[in-house]
């Protein structure tokens, strides 16, 4: 439920409701919950549907509508309460809606939308993890933007965030990578190839490997010796993956991603043997071939793999370490874990064994999945060398946003700088427009596509609005005192009420850890915008008239550039 500090007028619904009607269970939150907005505005602006009502009442949800209608007083909220079937229909009075809207924006700027409600509790999420050696690929694009979306939102409700960049960096590959290093490698070509060449070696290995098992057990040696110290070893590792974070870091420059914390997998190495311990004194560990285990059978799950029979560690080893550790480091209310759907067993479970060592804070550990990446109809895979780098993907469409520009606006000013906001700003809302866990087909051409719904359709809306403002001279010194009234259009009550929606969204988008929600509602305000915008000249003689148009104006853009900021959009003032 929304807290007081905006206009709500599903809790004023409720109220009005809960103060007529009387039944066991029947208390102001439970009305909330089942108030919606009706997809026809024709039929009014926020409707109760009386099918649950009726259960309780044991009267049929028509009859109780209609009943509903004779009780309720509209004014001041309403200009109309009016059942229709088994729904209770409420119109919106223009007046105190664009009033107490245009007014909180005026007041709050770019704080509207945002809350208090986390303030001195700590989230931490753990997202985009790329691994060592390995290509920043489209596949990590996704966790990285989500991850990034999520802390802004979170950041924006007034929580304290931490990122965590859980990096690979940790693991038999590095035993493969350090044999294809030793046989057909050399320092010269890393140096020069970096990654590239790193993930040449790495396919090399795949590819022999197949012919060649001998190469598998080397690879095995190699990471023993990484995990034991040898200096040889643990230099090349350390080599790798600086060249690794140098490539990484690039992207990160381009997305102006930070993290607070790099503590990769590797970091946890010295705290194993206390997870392991632990474990072992809990009685949750037992012995399967060789390797050592927590049984999940009664919970429908294979086992938690511990230790291999080499004693070394794994994935959920590491999880289990660094989940320890960020509770006591961080005493976070919620730990969010942004990975593709494809490791959600894994996180079900080390999350359960968290359990079973009896930690109530089990239920805090989120997984946020997402749908696959594929390429052209088949899986990325490294190995196979069937990637798109996003280092890539970002620069191209920065070059592209470059050529566009350069035909339509060429006297644009600080031109770079706005082709590196729009082009990085189209990869990162295509990447968050759709639900999250929508399997997605990576296309270059839609990837860079800019027509349509669009980060720079929205980038672009919001810089036309600057432009109108800027043209009338609009300043925000000013006392924005306007008349509402004059406000009244359809076209233009739409704007408004899409307006009113933001901080519902913005925490719907938390609740479900889920972007697209502002995605959507972002184009549906800038559509809205756009209505009104053709339909209605704002630059008019009357000057109350124009005045009130342009605080419309200057909402909008507002609102446009804190939701953009929320998905980590850039929104230019031209373009
Ligand atoms: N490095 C992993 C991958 O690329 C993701 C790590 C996610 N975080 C975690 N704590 N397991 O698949």
């Amino acid at each position: 439920m929304q807290t007081k500090s905006y206009l709500d007028y599903k809790s004023i619904i409720a109220e009005l409701v809960e103060a007529v009607v009387s039944g066991d269970g029947i208390n102001r939150e439970n009305i909330y919950g089942l108030l919606e907005y009706p997809p026809d505005s024709d039929l009014g602006d926020l409707a109760l549907p009386c099918f649950k009502l009726s259960k309780v009442l044991r009267k049929a949800p028509q009859l109780i509508a209609a009943e509903l209608e004779g009780k309720i007083e509209p004014a001041p909220y309403f200009t109309e309460v009016k059942a229709t079937g088994p729904y209770l229909n409420f119109r919106l009075a223009p007046v105190p809606l664009v009033q107490e809207v245009l007014g909180q924006i005026i007041k709050l700027g770019a704080e509207y939308g945002g809350r208090t409600i986390g303030r001195g509790q700590n989230i931490v999420i753990d997202y985009s993890a790329p691994n060592i050696a390995k290509p920043f690929h489209v596949g990590h694009l996704s966790s990285t933007v989500i991850g990034n979306s999520l802390f802004k939102i979170y950041s924006f409700l007034g929580y304290n965030c931490v990122g965590i960049n859980h990096l690979g960096d940790w693991g038999t590959q590095f035993g493969k990578l350090i044999t294809a290093y030793k046989k057909w490698g050399s320092a010269a070509e890393v140096k020069k190839g970096l990654i590239k060449e790193l993930m040449r070696l790495y396919v090399k290995f795949h590819t022999e490997a197949e012919t060649d098992p001998a190469l598998e057990e080397e690879a095995r040696e190699w990471f023993r010796k990484i995990e034991e110290g040898d200096e040889e070893a643990l230099s090349l590792w350390k080599w790798f993956k600086d060249i690794s974070l140098e490539e990484f870091q690039r992207v990160y420059d381009l997305l102006e991603i930070t993290f607070q914390s790099w503590a990769g997998e590797s970091f946890y190495n010295d705290q194993i043997d206390a997870v392991v311990d632990e474990l072992n004194a809990k009685g949750l560990l037992t012995e399967s071939e060789g390797a050592t285990i927590v049984n999940l059978d009664a919970y429908d799950m294979p086992p938690c793999l511990i230790l291999k029979k080499d004693g070394s560690s794994l994935y959920a080893t590491r999880d289990i370490a660094a989940a320890l550790y960020r509770k006591k480091t961080y005493q976070f209310v919620k730990a969010l874990y942004v990975t593709g759907i494809a490791q959600t067993l894994h996180f079900q479970q080390w999350f359960k064994v968290i359990e079973l060592m009896g930690y109530q804070w089990a239920k805090d550990l989120v997984h946020i999945p997402f749908g696959l990446v594929s390429l052209k109809g088949e899986k990325l895979s490294t190995r196979k060398g069937r990637v798109v780098l996003l280092e890539e993907l970002l620069t191209t469409a920065i070059q592209k946003t470059q050529a566009i520009i350069d035909e339509k606006n060429p006297g644009l000013e600080k031109k770079e700088e706005v082709a590196r906001m729009v082009g990085v700003g189209a990869v990162v809302f295509g990447a968050l427009s759709v639900n999250r866990i929508k399997d997605v087909t990576f296309s270059w051409e839609e990837a860079l596509n800019f027509e349509g719904e669009t980060g720079p359709y929205l980038q672009y809306t919001h810089a036309r609005a600057c432009s109108i403002l800027r043209k009338a001279g609009f300043s925000t010194d000013e006392d924005l005192v306007f008349d509402p009234e004059k406000l009244a259009e359809p076209v233009t009550l739409k704007v408004i009420k899409t307006l009113y929606l933001f901080p519902e969204k913005v925490m719907a988008a938390a609740a479900e850890y889920e972007p697209s929600i502002i995605s959507r509602y972002l184009i549906d305000l800038a559509q809205d915008f756009n209505g009104f915008y053709h339909g209605c000249q704002v630059l008019v003689d009357d000057p109350d008239l124009q005045r009130a148009r342009l605080i419309l104006v200057f909402a909008v853009k507002t609102v446009l550039a804190t939701g953009l900021g929320l998905l980590g959009i850039k929104a230019p003032e031209q373009m």
